[in-house]
């Protein structure tokens, strides 16, 4: 791999040399990494930067807001609302859609984000980020609308995240392998560390909240029993388990290693899918593990099939290493 080549150029080489992606969607993924470089500067103050802490707020899914998921929110909003790449964007801070201010040139692109993934660990010095989706705003019509966003996960032209953990890594597809970036906090830029990502087949690392499993349906019950049985079980092999309650950093370490992460449905709330968002975090994080080699579903169907109904729809999420992806959603097939 060439040395020191920064963001900037890795995605001036792809829109020059490869075609693949447009200048609009150039500018936007510059923008966005931007703005996740302003959080990674919140993020890292922390107490001294008067960032922890609950903000005494809900968002629209009832969930109590930490001061950290309102302010990426707005360096979000902030950064991406005047360039004119974007026509709107949706965020799981915000009720409904944010339409780019009439003051500023509409551009073609739809942005999703969750501004903070991993809320619970903020104050708690763990690893948390930012996660991202883009769409292409539908043509034939003038404004935008909710419909315009609720498209599968299929028809994303990017998608991504920034894990703000030890290092400050971005992770990055356009339908064409991962990327990752490192921030060089000295140089002030994202330099591209590794390309062609690949998740391993197979794995012997599973990530799920074991405190959930009295509540868990029979397959899933029966794909963790077999891997806690190891050696001795029908897996042959001890298993080991991660959880690190940041979906983020859970996702980054199975494309770094390998292995499976899953947010099943459960019996706590029947009503609800699951707790994972579809749009802003199942989406662009099956989407990588895809393009990684990995596979995702909702333990029946690929998720990046599904058509969203709403913006905030929730969603059962299996996803990492391909054979153990496979293996629990036959377990749901067949039970
Ligand atoms: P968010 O902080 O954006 O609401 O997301 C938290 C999510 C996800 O990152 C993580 O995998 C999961 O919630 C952890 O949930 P539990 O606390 O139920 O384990
Ligand atoms: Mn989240
Ligand atoms: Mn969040």
């Amino acid at each position: 791999m060439k040395k020191n080549i920064t963001l900037s150029r890795y995605l001036v080489e792809q829109q020059r040399v490869d075609g693949l992606i447009p200048a609009q969607l150039r500018l936007l993924i510059e923008v966005v990494a931007r703005a996740c470089k302003r959080i990674s500067h919140s993020v890292n103050k922390g107490a001294l930067g008067d960032v922890l802490g609950t903000a005494g707020s809900e968002n629209v899914q009832g969930e109590v807001q930490k001061k950290l998921d309102i302010i990426a929110n707005e360096v979000l909003i902030e950064a991406n609302e005047w360039g004119g790449h974007l026509a709107a964007m949706a965020s799981e801070e915000m009720d409904s859609i944010y339409l780019v201010p009439n003051r500023y040139p509409q551009g073609e692109y739809l942005l999703m984000f969750d501004p903070l993934d991993g809320s619970s660990n903020i104050d708690v010095n763990v690893s948390i980020g930012t996660i991202f989706s883009v769409l292409k705003k539908p043509e034939g019509h003038p404004g935008v609308t909710e419909d315009d966003f609720l498209q599968a996960g299929a028809q994303q032209v990017a998608a991504g995240y920034c894990v703000y953990g030890p290092q400050t890594t971005l992770v990055l597809t356009f339908g064409d392998g991962v990327a990752m970036f490192t921030l060089d906090r000295e140089q002030g830029s994202f330099v591209l560390t590794q390309e062609n990502v690949r998740i391993p087949e197979d794995t012997k690392e599973f990530a799920i909240n074991m405190s959930n499993m009295r509540h868990w349906d029979a397959p899933v019950k029966r794909y963790v029993d077999e891997c806690l049985a190891g050696v001795e079980g029908p897996r042959n092999k001890d298993f080991n388990m991660r959880w690190i309650a940041s979906m983020v950093a859970d996702v980054h370490r199975i494309l770094t290693r390998g292995g499976v992460f899953m947010y099943p449905w459960d019996k706590r709330e029947p009503n609800k899918p699951g707790k994972l968002r579809l749009m802003y975090e199942a989406n662009p994080m099956s989407w990588l593990v895809e393009q990684a080699g990995g596979a995702a579903t909702n333990g029946r169907e690929r998720i990046l099939d599904i058509k969203p109904t709403k913006l905030h729809e929730r969603v059962s999420v299996v996803l990492g290493s391909k054979n153990e992806v496979e293996r629990i959603t036959r377990y749901h097939t067949e039970a």
